[in-house]
């Protein structure tokens, strides 16, 4: 029997494993054969996603709320493309570049679309194709990019807990709080899953070791 539980944010969210091409950036660069990432995958790395109401972002209820509880107090709309985007060739290379901010960066897309590039804890590339109606969130120190798709268009709101600070740290950047906390987070999530599995006495033993070494690897 084919369950119709079909997560509504798999319509305008979708995330997979990169190739190594160089090709251009603005293709989907899947793998062959394509590996998909689940969107609680994503929010395992901290990558929190929604779908909203993209023609009625106004008065949505559910952006009203995700705002207020998470202190988004500030928003601004960002169009990019070649007419609307000052010093665009130089601002898409800039947002291409692998970086991590010590806040969150938080995107709604209301039109168009785009690339939202994100580092797994082993280090590879998952892409987050990001659509119309689709809102996301990378935590602060997730090492992330950004570009286009071919349709070279998206109108972004940003959002943020007070004055804005967009300012990027390009990797490496490793010693940023931001960063050791973001893989912190990540071990010890992991570690907990997969104490859940385990006898009591193994437990004690996994605490002892990790409180021991500061292992931040994931
Ligand atoms: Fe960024």
């Amino acid at each position: 029997m084919v369950s119709s539980d079909k997560d509504p944010r798999e319509e305008v969210l979708q995330a997979w494993y990169m190739d190594d091409s160089d090709e251009d950036q603005r293709l989907p660069h899947h793998k062959e054969p394509k590996e998909f990432v689940s969107l609680d995958q994503l929010a395992e790395l901290g990558v929190l996603s929604w779908k909203l109401d993209a023609d009625n972002h106004e008065n949505d209820p559910e952006l009203k709320k995700i705002r207020e509880e998470r202190g988004y107090t500030y928003m601004d709309v960002c169009e990019v493309c070649p007419e609307k985007l000052p010093n665009y060739e130089q601002k898409i290379k800039s947002f291409f570049e692998e970086h991590l901010h010590t806040d969150e960066e938080i995107r709604f897309c209301a039109a168009g679309s785009g690339y939202f590039d994100v580092r797994d804890c082993n280090d590879a590339w998952i892409r987050v194709w990001v659509k119309k109606g689709g809102m996301i969130i990378l935590p602060a120190g997730i090492y992330h990019r950004f570009t286009l798709d071919e349709s070279n268009y998206i109108k972004a709101l940003r959002f943020f807990v007070g004055e804005p600070v967009w300012t990027p740290h390009n990797r490496p950047n490793d010693h940023l709080p931001a960063r050791y906390n973001n893989m912190s987070r990540i071990l010890w999530k992991r570690m907990l899953a997969t104490m859940l599995l385990m006898p009591p006495r193994k437990i004690w033993f996994r605490l002892i070791v990790v409180r021991g070494t500061e292992t931040l690897c994931c």
